[in-house]
This record gives C-alpha cells, sequence and structure tokens, in this order.
C-alpha cells in the first residue's frame, strides 16, 4: 500500500550529514593502544546499513518545524562537543595515535589549534521546507551508532557468531576477549560524548538505553523458562515476555534515540512523545522482520548467521505463532531445541505453519502505528521519507 507522492531521497536529505558519520567515530574512536584501535573500529570498516543515525536525523528535521519548548541556538556547545577527545584522556600516548600518525594532523585537532570551523559546527538548513540538524543532533546519531556497534561485539560473543556484515565477526579475527574489550571501549568514548552534549535528560535516556541492552540480552538467556504459554514467574504470557525483550535489545534504542533527537532540539513535550512512539514502533518491527528473516534467508543475502535462533535454542515470534498450531512444539520451546532433531524438526512446523505471515501481520500493525504517531508532525521532506522508510522495513531483505 504505497502512499500517493514521489519516493523522497534521503541521501539528498541527509546524505552529507551521514557522509561524516565514520569519520567523525573514526575521530572519537582513536586509542594509544594499536589493537585496541583496530578492534575498536573493526566493524566500522563495513558498510553498516546506519539505519538509527538515519532515523535520527530525519526526526531531527521532521521535528524542526513542530512547537518548541526551549529555543535552543544552533551555536550552542560546539566547542564541548568537539573537543579532541585525547586530551581529556589520563593516560594518552599521542605517538601512537591514528597508527603512529601525529595526532595534530587530524581535521579536528586542526580545528581546535586554528579556530576555523569543523564542518560538524555547522547546522544544515535544508531547502526547500527549512528543516534543520543541530550539530548535536549529528552527535547523537554518531553516539547511538557506537553503542550500536558496541552491542554487536558483545552479541557476536555470546552467539558464538562467526560473521557479521559479511565480514568475519571480531571474535572470529581477534578472539573473545578482545572483542568484549573493544565493545566496552566503544561504550566508553560513546559515554564521554553524550557527556559532551551537556544534556542531562538525553544523558539519562541513553544511558537507560545501555542498561536496557542488557536487560534484553538477559531476558533472552532465560528464553526458554516457560510453563504452559505462561513465563515461569507467571507475571506474563510466553509472548508478553518475547515483545518486552525486543523492546529491550532493539526498540528502547531506536524509541530513546528519537526522543534524544527531539529533546535536543528544544521540542515539546507532546512531539518529544510522538518522536518516542514512532521509535518504538519502527523498533519493533524492525527485530519482528529480524526474527522473520532468520528463517527465510540464507547467511549470505543476511551478511550474518541466518537460521541461528533455534540453534541458540531461542523462540521467537514465528516459533511461538506456530506453537498455536502445533502444541506439541511446547516441550521443544521449553527444552531450547536442545535434543537432537528438535532444531529441524521446529524448523519445519514453522515453515508449515502460519507463524511466519502472523509475525509480518503484527510487524506491519506497529508500522502502521509509527506512521499514526508521525501523521500528527507538520509536513515536511523528513516526515515523507520517514513513512517511505517505514513502509520500506517490511520487504527489507537484510
Ligand atoms: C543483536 O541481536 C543484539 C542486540 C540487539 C543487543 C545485544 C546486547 C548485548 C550483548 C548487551 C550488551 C550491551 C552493550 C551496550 C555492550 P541478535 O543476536 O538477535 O541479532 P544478530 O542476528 O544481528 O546477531
Ligand atoms: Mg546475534
Ligand atoms: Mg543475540
Amino acid at each position: 500500500e504505497k502512499k500517493g507522492g514521489p519516493i523522497v531521497d534521503t541521501q539528498q536529505l541527509v546524505g552529507d550529514d551521514l557522509k561524516d558519520l565514520k569519520n567523525n567515530i573514526r575521530n572519537l574512536l582513536g586509542s594509544g593502544h594499536p589493537m585496541l584501535d583496530t578492534v575498536s573500529k573493526y566493524y566500522f570498516q563495513a558498510d553498516g546499513k546506519h539505519i538509527r543515525p538515519l532515523i535520527i536525523l530525519l526526526i531531527a528535521q521532521a521535528t524542526s518545524l513542530a512547537p518548541k519548548k526551549v529555543h535552543v541556538s544552533i551555536k550552542d556547545s560546539y566547542e564541548e562537543i568537539d573537543m579532541p577527545i585525547s586530551e581529556l584522556s589520563d593516560f594518552y600516548i599521542p605517538t601512537l595515535h591514528n597508527n603512529g600518525s601525529d595526532p595534530s594532523s587530524t581535521s579536528r585537532t586542526n580545528t581546535a589549534a586554528t579556530g576555523a570551523v569543523n564542518p560538524i559546527y555547522t547546522p544544515r538548513i535544508h531547502a526547500p521546507d527549512n528543516t534543520i540538524i543541530l550539530p548535536s543532533q549529528r552527535r547523537l546519531g554518531e553516539i547511538v551508532e557506537m553503542i550500536h556497534t558496541a552491542s554487536l561485539l558483545h552479541d557476536d560473543v555470546i552467539d558464538m557468531a562467526d560473521k557479521r556484515r559479511n565480514l568475519l565477526s571480531a571474535n572470529e579475527s581477534f578472539g573473545n576477549k578482545m572483542a568484549v574489550l573493544g565493545g566496552d571501549f566503544l561504550l566508553a568514548r560513546a559515554s564521554i560524548a553524550l557527556a559532551r552534549l551537556r544534556n542531562h535528560e538525553v544523558t539519562e535516556l541513553i544511558s537507560t538505553v545501555i542498561a536496557n541492552l542488557v536487560e534484553g540480552e538477559f531476558m533472552q538467556l532465560r528464553n526458554g523458562q516457560v510453563e504452559n504459554g505462561r513465563n515461569r514467574n507467571g507475571s506474563m504470557t510466553t509472548f508478553e515476555y518475547y515483545m518486552e525483550k525486543t523492546y529491550m535489545k532493539t526498540a528502547s534504542l531506536i524509541s530513546k534515540s528519537c526522543r534524544s533527537s527531539a529533546v535536543l532540539g528544544g521540542a515539546t513535550d507532546e512531539v518529544c512523545d510522538i518522536a518516542y512512539t514512532y521509535g518504538k514502533n519502527i523498533g519493533l518491527a524492525f527485530q519482528l522482520v529480524d526474527d522473520m528473516l532468520d528463517f527465510t534467508v540464507t547467511s549470505d543475502e543476511f551478511g550474518k548467521p541466518a537460521g541461528a535462533d533455534l540453534k541458540l535454542g531461542l523462540a521467537t515470534a514465528p516459533v511461538l505463532f506456530a506453537w498455536e498450531e502445533y502444541p506439541e512444539l511446547g516441550k521443544l520451546i521449553k527444552r531450547n531445541f536442545d535434543q537432537e532433531g528438535d532444531v529441524e524438526v521446529a524448523w519445519g512446523l514453522v515453515l508449515k505453519s502460519q507463524g511466519l505471515a502472523q509475525t509480518r501481520k503484527l510487524a506491519q500493525s506497529h508500522c502502521q502505528k509509527a506512521i499514526s504517531a508521525l501523521s500528527q508532525l507538520p509536513d515536511s521532506q523528513a516526515k515523507t521519507a520517514l513513512i517511505q522508510l517505514t513502509e520500506k522495513v517490511l520487504d527489507r531483505k537484510k
């Protein structure tokens, strides 16, 4: 059900802002230790989808025309945002920075030295609708991408994944210990950049996201602990538990970063709520589709292991829906598919059932909620782009 009107080119809207993202992240990540430097930057060499920063930037634009609670000056705290991190490090070995090159040769340090305006300081006003992206909102996109990547480094250790973004996973390349520490380092540097936004509400939101990611991953570890369709403590059905876990591991990051983007723009509480509701629903839809693709695409298409969830003992939405049709799935779910042949039996039942179609339908209903939240914002190209992006979530293949 395509909406009328031409397809908005997100590249044209926020391409310039996204173009600097990888470089800016690299500048936030330099470590004096060459190996730590390599591991923490490793996943940024592949072409990630940058879906989270893209959404954050489009939300920045789409909320920039909406009512404001606070006037945010576009010149606010540029220096604080962009201060070279190395200057604050306790133990910093300049000669090892950037593989041995002189750190003063980086554009960031040059900027500080010469007082020239680094492009990250320049707010971009976009014709034709005069929407604005603030430097702080661009930095938020970078922080969120770093936190997301940290969670992937840790996740690949937990899942023992051998592949990510069509590369050898970090744990495969460097071992578990270095992969975990690389993730920790990313989180730490993201936290410094977050502190420099000097916005307590955003600091609280994004810190909560980090806790939620861990909570989601923890809930998933205990996924199989179900009794008669209820989770063992009896407070939630298995499906409610799965949705809560899905919010924690995926939608919390997107929803709270959408809200943060609106907060940084000085939006009213009502507008911040709209941004949050959009992010929550597109995040839930995104993960539901991910759990569906695990059954329907190959590892090569996915760029990461496919058919992995059952092997990891995880009963995702397609399995939980299939369970309603095939009650015999219950005992397999309960024992985390750990007996010989369980994975194959469950796989067959899921494909035979309506589970995948029902998962898609549920994802679609969350896409609809996301779109109806957005429709309350004033019209802009970014708003149209966000709606079109939401429609594409259901068709994605990777
Ligand atoms: C991918 O899920 C993983 C996540 C969405 C979050 C993982 C969170 C942690 C490991 C907790 C630690 C958090 C931080 C911030 C360091 P998946 O395994 O279902 O997806 P995949 O197929 O992409 O691996
Ligand atoms: Mg994984
Ligand atoms: Mg995982």
